[in-house]
C-alpha cells in the first residue's frame, strides 16, 4: 500500500504531484507529503496527517516552486497516522529526501546500528532508517548517492518502492523497487514515476516498468539510466499504455464506487469480448492458450487470493469442479503461503487479483513455480507484478477501479472463471455440447441481464433505507451463491462498518441462527435451482426466529415473496450467471447505506484497495 509519486522536468512539480497523489490516494490515505526541489537549493517538505486534500490545505499560501519532485500518500504500517510518520522522510542533515511503498522488514536492527553510530530519529517509520541508512553510507563510503543507495539496498530485507531527491545532487530524481511497484513515464524532457500508471497517463503513455532490484536514475540532461542493485546496466523496455483517462474520472456519478456498479454491463462484456462466440460457438482464453493442456491434465487447481478476488476464486471452485470435474483448492495466499503446503508439479496455480499486486497473493505465487508448479493470473491491472510473473495468465479488462470496495473487478473475475471452467470442460469433454452452447448464449445475454438489474437501483434504495440502522446483519446463500454471501456481508462490513456474517444457508443452524431477532436483517438468496427449495425452508427458520428477510429471487417467483419483507428480482438465467446477477443488488444495498450513514464511500476507513504489505 502507500503510493508515490515524483517530477523531474520543466513544468512546476506541484500539481503534477498533488494530482497524481489523488490517483493514488486508494493505496491508503492515512497521510499525505511533498518535497519540492526550489532553484537546487530549497528543500521544501510539506507533510500532513490526512487526505491529499489536508495536505492541499496545509500547503495553502506556503512556496509551492520547483520543477522537481516527489510525493507520498500513506497507509500506515510502523507508526501512527500522524505528521510526523508522514513521508518524506529526510537523513540527519535534511539534504536528502526518500518517500516509500514497502516494508524494510530488519529496520529494527539497522536503526540500533545507526543509533549507535549517532543517528538520531524523528518518526517510527521504517522509512526513516532508510534514508539514514543512506546518508551513513554515503558518507562512510565517501561515494556518490546511487552507489550509497546501491549499497544500502543490498542491506535490506523486505518490500520498497522508492524515490529520493538530494539538494546534492539537484538536477537527478533517483527511484528503486522491490517487490512494491514502480512505474516510470517518459514525456517530452520529463520524466515521472508512480506506483501506478494513473497519475501519468494524462501526460504521456510511455512507461518503463522498473523490474525487482532495479534503480532508475533519470538526469535533466542525461535522461533514464537503469541499473541493477547488483551494477549491472539494464536497457528500459518501454511499454504503451493502452488506458484512457476518462475512465479515471467520476463521469457524473456521485461516487466511484457508483459508477463501478453501473459498469458491469460494459465491464462484463469487455471481459468476454474476442474471446466468446455463441453463434459460432466457440470460447478461447488467448493467454492461457499455451497452458490449456496443463490445466485440462492438472491433478488439482489451487486457487490463491485475498478480499473480494478470494470469493471470486470460492465460485470459481463451484464453476471447475461442476463443469470440468477438476479438483479445486481455494486458498486464501496469506495462510497458504506460510503453512508448507504440498505443492507438486503438475498442480495448476492460479492467482486472482484486481491490483496484481497483493504482497501474499504474490508472494504465495512466488513460492508454487519455485515448487514447479504452473502459475497462472487473473488479473485486472495490466502490466502489474502477478501479471508479469506468471506464465499465463487472462486480463478481466475491468477497466480501472478506483473505489476501494471491489465491484466491477468481482464480477469480472467471476465471469473469466466461468469461461475457464467453460473451456477446460469443453477440452475435458465433460460438458455435454448443448449445455455448453446453453451457457456461451447466456454468457452474451449477460450484460443485457446487467443492465436490466440495475433499473432496479431506485428501488433497492428503498430497502437500504429500512436497514440503515442495522447494527448487525447475515448473509446466507447456498452452493455457487455461498460465496455472494460471503461477498454480499463484506462489501457492507467495509462500507458502512455494519458487523455482517455470511453463511452457507443450512449451516446456519449451528450458530449464527441464536443471533436472530427481530432486529436482525438476514440477506438471502433464494434464486430459482436445485437448491430453492432447501433455501425456501432455510428462510422459515429464519422467519420464525423473528428476523427480518431481504430476499434476492428469480424474477416472477411468489413463494419467497410472502414471507420476506422484501425481495429483490433478478432476471431469469443458467445457474452458472447467478452468482454474478445476485450479487448486483448487495453491492447497491451496502452502497445506499454507506451513503445514508454517511460513510466515505470511496475510501473506507483504515482499508486500503492495494495491499502491498504482508
Ligand atoms: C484489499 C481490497 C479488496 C481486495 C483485496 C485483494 O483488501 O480492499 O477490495 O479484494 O485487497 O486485492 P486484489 O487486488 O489482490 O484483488
Amino acid at each position: 500500500m502507500c503510493g508515490i509519486v515524483g517530477y523531474i522536468g520543466n513544468k512546476k512539480a506541484y500539481p503534477v504531484l498533488i494530482k497524481g497523489l489523488s490517483r493514488l490516494e486508494y493505496r491508503g490515505y492515512d497521510s499525505a507529503g511533498v518535497a519540492l526541489l526550489e532553484n537546487g537549493t530549497d528543500l521544501n517538505v510539506y507533510k500532513r496527517q490526512g487526505k491529499v486534500q489536508d495536505l492541499v490545505a496545509f500547503v495553502e499560501g506556503k512556496s509551492t516552486a520547483g520543477t522537481l519532485g516527489i510525493g507520498h500518500t500513506r497507509w500506515a504500517t510502523h507508526g501512527l497516522p500522524n505528521d510526523i510518520n508522514a513521508h518524506p522522510h529526510a537523513s540527519g542533515d535534511g539534504r536528502m529526501v526518500l518517500v516509500h511503498n514497502g516494508i524494510i522488514e530488519n529496520y529494527d536492527v539497522l536503526k540500533k546500528e545507526l543509533i549507535k553510530r549517532g543517528h538520531t530519529f524523528k518518526s517510527e517509520t521504517d522509512t526513516e532508517v532508510l534514508v539514514h541508512l543512506i546518508e551513513e553510507i554515503k558518507s562512510k563510503y565517501k561515494v556518490d548517492l546511487v552507489e550509497a543507495l546501491r549499497m544500502a539496498l543490498n542491506e535490506v530485507h523486505g518490500a520498497y518502492a522508492i524515490v529520493i531527491v538530494s539538494k546534492d545532487e539537484p538536477n537527478k530524481l533517483i527511484a528503486a523497487k522491490k517487490s512494491s511497484p514502480l512505474v516510470v513515464g517518459l514525456g517530452d524532457d520529463e520524466y515521472y514515476l508512480a506506483s501506478d500508471a494513473t497519475p501519468i497517463i494524462e501526460y504521456t503513455k510511455n512507461v518503463v516498468y522498473l523490474e525487482d532490484e532495479q534503480i532508475a536514475i533519470i538526469d535533466r540532461k542525461d535522461g533514464l539510466r537503469i541499473i541493477s542493485i547488483h551494477n549491472k546496466e539494464v536497457s528500459p523496455e518501454i511499454t504503451e499504455l493502452s488506458m484512457q483517462l476518462e475512465e479515471l474520472e467520476r463521469g457524473g456519478y456521485d461516487h466511484f464506487m457508483l459508477k463501478e456498479i453501473h459498469e458491469q454491463p460494459r465491464a462484463i462484456h469487455d471481459s468476454f469480448r474476442g474471446r466468446l462466440n455463441a453463434k459460432e460457438g466457440w470460447i478461447t482464453l488467448g493467454g492461457l492458450k499455451q497452458y490449456e493442456d496443463q490445466i485440462a491434465n492438472a491433478n488439482r487447481i489451487i486457487i490463491i487470493a485475498c478480499g473480494t478476488s478470494w470469493h471470486a476464486g470460492l465460485v470459481g471452485e463451484y464453476y471447475i469442479e461442476d463443469l470440468a470435474r477438476i479438483p479445486v483448492e481455494v486458498e486464501y495466499a496469506s495462510e497458504f503461503r506460510y503453512r508448507n503446503p504440498i505443492i507438486r508439479k503438475d498442480d495448476v496455480v492460479i492467482a486472482i487479483s484486481q491490483s496484481g499486486e497483493t504482497a501474499d497473493t504474490l508472494a504465495a505465487l512466488k513460492m508454487s513455480k519455485d515448487m514447479g508448479a504452473t502459475i497462472l493470473g487473473i488479473v485486472n491491472v495490466v502490466g502489474s507484478s502477478i501479471s508479469r510473473i506468471t506464465h499465463g495468465g487472462s486480463y478481466t479488462h475491468a477497466g480501472p477501479e478506483i473505489g476501494v470496495a471491489s465491484t466491477k473487478a468481482f464480477t469480472t473475475q467471476v465471469t473469466l472463471l466461468a469461461m475457464l471452467a467453460m473451456m477446460i470442460a469443453k477440452k475435458r469433454n465433460t460438458i455435454s455440447p448443448r449445455r455448453f452452447q446453453a451457457l456461451l448464449d447466456e454468457m452474451e445475454a449477460l450484460p443485457k441481464k446487467i443492465e436490466k438489474l440495475l433499473l432496479s437501483a431506485d428501488r433497492i434504495k428503498e430497502i437500504a433505507t429500512e436497514y440503515k440502522d442495522a447494527h448487525n446483519a447475515l448473509y446466507l446463500g447456498r452452493g455457487s451463491s455461498f460465496p455472494i454471501a460471503l461477498e454480499g456481508a463484506l462489501k457492507l462490513k467495509e462500507i458502512s462498518y455494519i458487523h455482517a456474517e455470511g453463511y452457507p444457508a443450512a449451516e446456519m443452524k449451528h450458530g449464527p441462527i441464536a443471533l436472530i431477532d427481530e432486529n436482525m436483517p438476514v440477506f438471502v438468496i433464494a434464486t430459482k435451482g436445485p437448491n430453492y427449495e432447501k433455501v425456501v425452508s432455510n428462510i422459515q427458520e429464519v422467519k420464525a426466529r423473528k428476523g427480518r428477510i431481504i430476499a434476492i429471487v428469480t424474477e416472477g417467483d411468489t413463494a419467497v415473496k410472502d414471507v420476506a419483507e422484501y425481495v429483490i428480482e433478478i432476471p431469469e438465467a443458467d445457474e452458472i450467471l447467478v452468482p454474478i446477477l445476485a450479487t448486483i443488488p448487495f453491492q447497491l444495498i451496502s452502497y445506499y447505506i454507506a451513503v445514508m450513514r454517511g460513510c466515505n464511500v470511496d475510501q473506507p476507513r483504515n482499508l486500503a484497495k492495494s495491499v502491498t504489505v504482508e
